[in-house]
This record gives structure tokens, C-alpha cells and sequence, in this order.
């Protein structure tokens, strides 16, 4: 990424560009169009919706938390009528409840269902294949947008298996990359739903992009320099192999997890089956503000742990364990917490960094002598 910015029309750029759209589609899954702006993930979300609805149509909105909230608004910004299905912020979306509402919607007013794969505010991954089914089951024609931000390339992610139709992601998370990249991974259908959406496009619109890319180029200047980051970033990733970074991100995920047991704190998200492996959110004891804490850890020892964002400010911290990081760096965040409970006086049992250890690292058994 470090080098002098070139023309974005030099006759280099389509390698380059054929290049990252191959290795995109082989991180999402996905075997149609993937778009790259230059916008951070909530631009890419814009791009979902404005290249596929139309004013007016209704779309279901599943309340997993504050990045579901920001969808919501979005949508309704855009001029969607919105369909919100409530939630606690401690569980994913339910496949259950999916079924009955689209069930319950037999003239198909819903064009979309748009889920936060995970969560990042309160570190809760939702179902995505019991999802779909759920949709199967039902028989529903609607569009599935998935936010994939804080999952893509840390969590087990199939955009053509699940049959997605946009699969929405960013570049500043398991991607490795600073921020400044948005995706949009597209499905047949949401190719079929663009010819007739009249929702007001510009700077999103995918077919300005389409006819660009298939030279080489983009429509308007794109971020080159994250684009060479990206290519790295991608054979980054190809050399560790997929499957492998999944692994890397689940055993980190069980430690962080067994570190904040071991404090005797509490884990925001309720369901085992949807705990996050890209970051974990726990509450801090009644009374007890996490921002003072976090304050302490930051001053103390330059570690920044994510806030408590909207309905759970002052009460939760987020250690976030994706992307660019192995064993040790999680054992030394971990170590920041656990100096910082002690620091701020905050009511704690010892014994979270042993467990996590304990996890990553399971003592041998002492060998048998005689
Ligand atoms: C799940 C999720 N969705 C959307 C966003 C918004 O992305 P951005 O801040 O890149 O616009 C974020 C950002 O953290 C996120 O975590």
C-alpha cells in the first residue's frame, strides 16, 4: 500500500483488478459479481439497497443490535417501509420467527430480509444457513442482504451456498486493511432484481461499475492504494488457507471467552451457538461503568478495547480478536483486561488470563514414572 499512487487508467490497473475481484469472490464464495467502492461499510450498505428496492417496498429488519438499528435507519432514510422484528441485543435472528412472518406475508410484500451476520456491538453471529431454510421453508420470494462487515474472512461465511443475494462487507476487519473499502458480493436474483429497482442511484450504481470492471477499470477514481493492500491482504490470507483462519479465529474466540468466565463476568451473548469468533462482548458488574474501565486500560497500557455502543454504552466492553492476530497478542490483550479489573477496583475473580491460557495452550500431563 506504501508506494507512489499511480494513474488509475494506466493499462497495469485490469491485472490488478481481475486480480482482487478473483480472490473476493473466493473469500465470500460467491461465483457472481463482487464491487469494490471506495466507502467504508455503511457505503456498501447504501449500495444494497439502492441497486435492488424500490421507494415504498417493505423490508424486514431483524433488531440483533446497534449495527441492525443502523440499517433500520438507513432503510427508512431511503424510503422503505420497515418491518422491524424486535430483539433482547443478546441473540441473532431467529430462523423460527423468520418462517412465521414470511409465512404470515402471503402476497409477498416483503422484498428484502436484511440480517447483521455478526453483530459486532454485542458479539452475537446469527444462523445464516437456518435462515435461509427458514426462507426455503416458507416459500418466500423476498432478497436476503447480509451484513458480513465483522464476520467476512473471520467467521465461516458461503454467499452462493446460503444463497445470498448482497452480501455486504468492509475492508478494516478480516480483511486486515485499513478502512476505506466497501463490497457488495451479488446473486443471480439480485442481478435481476437491479433491472427493475427505481430506488435513486449514482455513485452506487452497480451497472456503471459492471461495465467499467469488465476492462479493467472503475467508473470513477478508485482507493488505489488499499487496492494493492488488498491484492496483499488476499494472498495473505490464501497462504494461511481459509479453513486454517476460521480455526485461528474460533480458538481465540474460546479463549477470550474462558478469560471472562474465569473473571466471573458475564458474556453478552446468551446462545452458545451463536458466539461470535471475531469479537466478545462482556458486562461489566452493576455499577461498575465500562468506559471508566476501559479508560484506565487505555491510559495504562495503550490497549483500546471497542465501547458500549448506544442501549449498551457505560455497560459492556468489547475485546475484538480478528484479523492480524495469533496466541500471544490475544494473551497480552487479555493480560490489559485483567491488570485493568485490578487497577480500576473492579469486582473480578482471578484466574481469566490462566483460563484462556489453559485453552490456548492445555497443560501436558505430567509423564508416568516407573
Ligand atoms: C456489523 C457492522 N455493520 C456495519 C458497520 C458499519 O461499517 P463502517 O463503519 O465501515 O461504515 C460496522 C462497523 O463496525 C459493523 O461492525
Amino acid at each position: 500500500m506504501d508506494r507512489p499512487v499511480i494513474d488509475h487508467r494506466r493499462p497495469e490497473l485490469p491485472a490488478l483488478t481481475a486480480e482482487i475481484l478473483e480472490g473476493l469472490g473466493r473469500i465470500f464464495k460467491a461465483s457472481g459479481p463482487v464491487v469494490i467502492y471506495p466507502s467504508s461499510g455503511t457505503g456498501a450498505a447504501e449500495a444494497a439497497l439502492v441497486n435492488t428496492l424500490s421507494p415504498g417496498d417493505r423490508v424486514l429488519v431483524f433488531e440483533t443490535g446497534h449495527f441492525s438499528h443502523i440499517w433500520r435507519t438507513l432503510a427508512e432514510r431511503m424510503g422503505l417501509a420497515v418491518d422491524d422484528v424486535p430483539g433482547n441485543w443478546r441473540r441473532g435472528a431467529s430462523p423460527v420467527e423468520l418462517e412465521r412472518r414470511l409465512r404470515a406475508d402471503s402476497g409477498h410484500a416483503i422484498k428484502a430480509v436484511i440480517v447483521v451476520h455478526n453483530e459486532t456491538s454485542t458479539g452475537v453471529t446469527s444462523r445464516l444457513g437456518e435462515l435461509r431454510r427458514a426462507m426455503n421453508a416458507a416459500g418466500h420470494p423476498a432478497l436476503l442482504i447480509v451484513d458480513a462487515v465483522s464476520s467476512l474472512a473471520s467467521i465461516d461465511y458461503r454467499h452462493d451456498e446460503w444463497e445470498v443475494d448482497v452480501t455486504v462487507a468492509g475492508s478494516q476487519k478480516g480483511l486486515m486493511l485499513p478502512p476505506g473499502l466497501g463490497f457488495n458480493a451479488i446473486s443471480e436474483k439480485a442481478l435481476a432484481a437491479n433491472s427493475s429497482a427505481r430506488l435513486p442511484r449514482n455513485y452506487w450504481d452497480w451497472q456503471d461499475m459492471f461495465k467499467q470492471n469488465r476492462i479493467g477499470f472503475f467508473p470513477y477514481t478508485p482507493a488505489t492504494n488499499l487496492l494493492f493492500a488488498l491484492r496483499e491482504a488476499l494472498l495473505i490470507l490464501e497462504e494461511e488457507g481459509l479453513p486454517n483462519v476460521l480455526r485461528r479465529h474460533d480458538r481465540l474466540a474460546a479463549a477470550a471467552r474462558a478469560a471472562v468466565r474465569g473473571w466471573g463476568l458475564e458474556i453478552v451473548c446468551e446462545d452458545p451457538l451463536e458466539y461470535s469468533s471475531s469479537m466478545t462482548a462482556f458486562y461489566t458488574p452493576e455499577g461498575y461503568d465500562a468506559d471508566k474501565l476501559r479508560a484506565v486500560i487505555l491510559e495504562h497500557f495503550d490497549l483500546s478495547l471497542g465501547t458500549g455502543l448506544s442501549k449498551l454504552a457505560g455497560r459492556v466492553v468489547r475485546i475484538g480478536h480478528l484479523g492480524s492476530l495469533n496466541d500471544l497478542m490475544l494473551a497480552g490483550t487479555l493480560c490489559g483486561i485483567e491488570l485493568g479489573l485490578r487497577l480500576a477496583g473492579v469486582p473480578h475473580k482471578d484466574g481469566g488470563v490462566a483460563a484462556a491460557l489453559e485453552t490456548l495452550a492445555p497443560a501436558a500431563q505430567p509423564a508416568k514414572v516407573g
